[in-house]
């Protein structure tokens, strides 16, 4: 925690040109510890081809996605979306590789990523089930389009099973700089000539963040740590709420092994394999040291579909299991099954956000009922939890709002508005468990009212104007989180987002050049940028969303902080031609 400071500006015209800046620590609000947090859903592929480890698009081949999306074959043989022959009730289909008679060479399949299979120095895990009757090599590759292998691993794959067979293999890989990498896995296809093999969930991983199963990419989790997020408002959003009230995210459907996820069409336009689910989640929270912000279903889908009085009870319910799955203890049925699935002890939550927006959406008029019968049923049972209504609407609240409970403000305005809006937070009541937070904010269109589609410097100093009457108001403002974080580029669907980018191809560390113009004054404080070499897009960092908290302290930093992501929002917005010489030239500047 710190004061927020008092800075006063002398200009000294007459003697010499100067300025005098006087900071007192010893007065103002104090700053909430959680203030600068995160906001995330799987949006512009942040989970699935974003953060999330797995490396391989419709590796489940679930029946939301386009039936051979991101599969090919490999050789003269053909490839089928099976229904024939089902891993699990979740994974309903399997690829089958029909080999033709007499069939010869290498043969099987491919896959291309997310635009692209990142290929670091890194040792991979690659696993499938398979179903068949082989017995001979198998082998693993990733290659660049000029066919260079950079990692490969041959085995033996015995089989002959009227059931699945699991098989898993890790390989090491090269460090390529080639721009799109496929992955594919080839047998000998004389051994299967005339007959066809089922694989099913085929799964590549890197090295995981904190080397968990089925874990996080490093490279992009370990640049979201070093921001130093408070806080995790999670999952979503838009993508939470869902399209209409079956495609919603049900947590259910989202733990336990991934073969028993049966994944759902997301609100963005793709599919959500779910493999970054709930307990996913909380353990990015434990890895990364964030304060977990849960959201629930509140009864509005994306389409204005309303679920209103009794017929909201077995949603409310819903709830409650989730809450018992994450704070009950082994002897309760949810409690046991979190157990079983890994965790003994409850997780630490503290915070649950009851829906999304629903000022919007046709949800204003019955929310206040909404938000009153979920806020009963969980305060009652969990009175220590902070419920947090999803908008700050007055008309959409109750009147008789909860003594602590709090509202969550979204603000997507032009730069002037941000601006206008500096003292938003110096006036409104103060009581004393009472508070605010802006769960996203970003400055999406210029002040002309057209949505653009990087940060720009008029829009992040907007922003940092606004964020200063945050942290001076931070009495009240609890926390605040950037426009969703994490965005894979080429695969879009909304801007401004905490610019991130979370490319599928070989990833270019900026660091050197952003710390030669822009020198650290923490350790924490180098700034990563993975940029894809081949699109020779915008890259951009409107950093002022995240803020490392061990700063908080020096004052030249809390200066510092507050400018320099206004310069980085310009001068980044820049494209880079070439990296690379970019690179070299500022290692020889240094
Ligand atoms: C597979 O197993 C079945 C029965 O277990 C046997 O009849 C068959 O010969 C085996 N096939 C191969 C290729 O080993
Ligand atoms: C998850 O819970 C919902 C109720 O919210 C239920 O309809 C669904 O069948 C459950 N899914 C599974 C796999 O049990
Ligand atoms: C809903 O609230 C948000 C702020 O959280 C505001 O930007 C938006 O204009 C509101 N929508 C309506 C329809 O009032
Ligand atoms: C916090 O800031 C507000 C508005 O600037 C002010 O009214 C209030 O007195 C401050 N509280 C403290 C404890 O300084």
């Amino acid at each position: 925690m710190f004061r927020a400071l008092i800075v006063t500006a002398i200009y000294l015209a007459a003697r010499a040109f100067a300025i005098e800046l006087i900071v007192d620590t010893t007065s103002g609000n104090a700053s909430s510890p959680l203030l600068y947090g995160i906001a995330f859903e799987d949006i512009n592929h942040a989970g699935d081809g974003g953060i999330h480890g797995q490396l391989l698009q419709n590796n489940g081949l679930r029946p939301s996605n386009d039936r051979l999306a991101a599969w090919s074959p490999v050789g003269p043989v053909d490839l089928y979306a099976s229904t024939d022959h089902p891993l699990s009730p979740a994974i309903k289909r399997s690829l089958e590789v029909a080999v033709p008679p007499g069939t010869k060479g290498q043969a099987g399949f491919k896959n291309t990523g997310y635009q692209g299979i990142p290929v670091n120095a890194d040792t991979y895990l690659n696993r499938w089930y398979v179903k068949g009757v082989y017995r001979g090599p198998v082998t693993v590759t990733v290659y660049g389009p000029s066919g260079r292998a950079y990692g490969s691993r041959t085995m033996t794959m015995n089989v002959n099973s009227t059931d699945y067979v699991f098989f898993e293999t890790t390989f090491v890989a090269a460090q390529s700089f080639e721009p799109i990498h496929e992955w594919k896995l080839t047998f000998d296809a004389i051994l299967v000539a005339g007959r066809s093999l089922h694989f099913a969930l085929v799964e590549l991983f890197p090295v995981t963040y904190h080397n968990r199963d089925n874990g996080l990419r490093n490279d992009i989790a370990t640049y979201v740590e070093h921001l130093s997020p408070s806080f995790l408002r999670f999952p979503g959003g838009n993508n939470m709420q869902g399209s209409y009230v079956g495609s919603r995210w049900k947590w259910n459907e989202t733990i336990g092994p991934v073969a028993l996820r049966p994944g759902r069409q997301g609100a963005w336009g793709y599919p959500n394999t779910e493999s970054l689910g709930l307990m996913e989640y909380m353990q990015w929270c434990i890895d990364a040291h964030m304060e977990p912000i849960l959201a629930v279903w509140a009864g509005l889908s994306l389409d204005g579909n309303v679920v209103p009085g009794e017929a909201a009870m077995p949603f409310i319910e819903d709830i409650l299991n989730e809450l018992e799955f994450l704070l009950g203890d082994t002897s309760t049925p949810y409690g046991a099954l979190r157990a079983e699935y890994g965790r003994n002890e409850p997780y630490d939550l503290r915070y649950i956000e009851i829906g999304n927006e629903d000022n919007l959406s046709g949800g204003c008029r019955s929310y206040a009922s909404r938000f009153k019968s979920i806020y009963s049923y969980v305060h009652a049972l969990y009175p220590s939890l902070t419920l947090i209504a999803s908008t700050d609407q007055t008309n959409c609240l109750p009147e008789m709002f909860p003594a602590t409970a709090y509202v969550d403000a979204h603000r997507y305005l032009t730069p002037d508005q941000f601006v206008g809006l500096f003292d938003e937070f110096d006036h409104i009541p103060r009581y004393p468990d009472f508070g605010v937070i802006v769960g996203e904010y970003a400055s999406m269109k210029d002040d002309a009212g057209y949505v653009k589609q990087w940060q720009d410097m008029k829009g992040s100093c907007g922003e940092a104007v606004y964020m200063i009457g945050l942290e001076r108001n931070s009495d009240v403002v609890k926390m605040a989180s950037y426009a969703p974080l994490l965005e894979h580029f080429g695969m879009t669907q909304w801007s401004v987002s905490t610019p991130i980018m979370t490319s599928s191809l070989s990833t270019v560390d900026l660091g050197p050049l952003l710390t030669f113009l822009f020198p650290p004054t923490a350790e924490s404080d180098r700034f990563q940028l993975h940029s894809r070499l081949h699109h020779r897009q915008h890259v951009i960092l409107g950093a002022n969303h995240v803020l490392p908290k061990q700063r908080h302290n020096h004052p030249t930093c809390v200066i510092l902080r507050r400018f320099r992501p206004c310069v980085l929002g310009g001068i980044l917005k820049t494209p880079f031609r070439d990296e690379h010489r970019l690179l070299r030239q500022a290692r020889q500047l240094r």
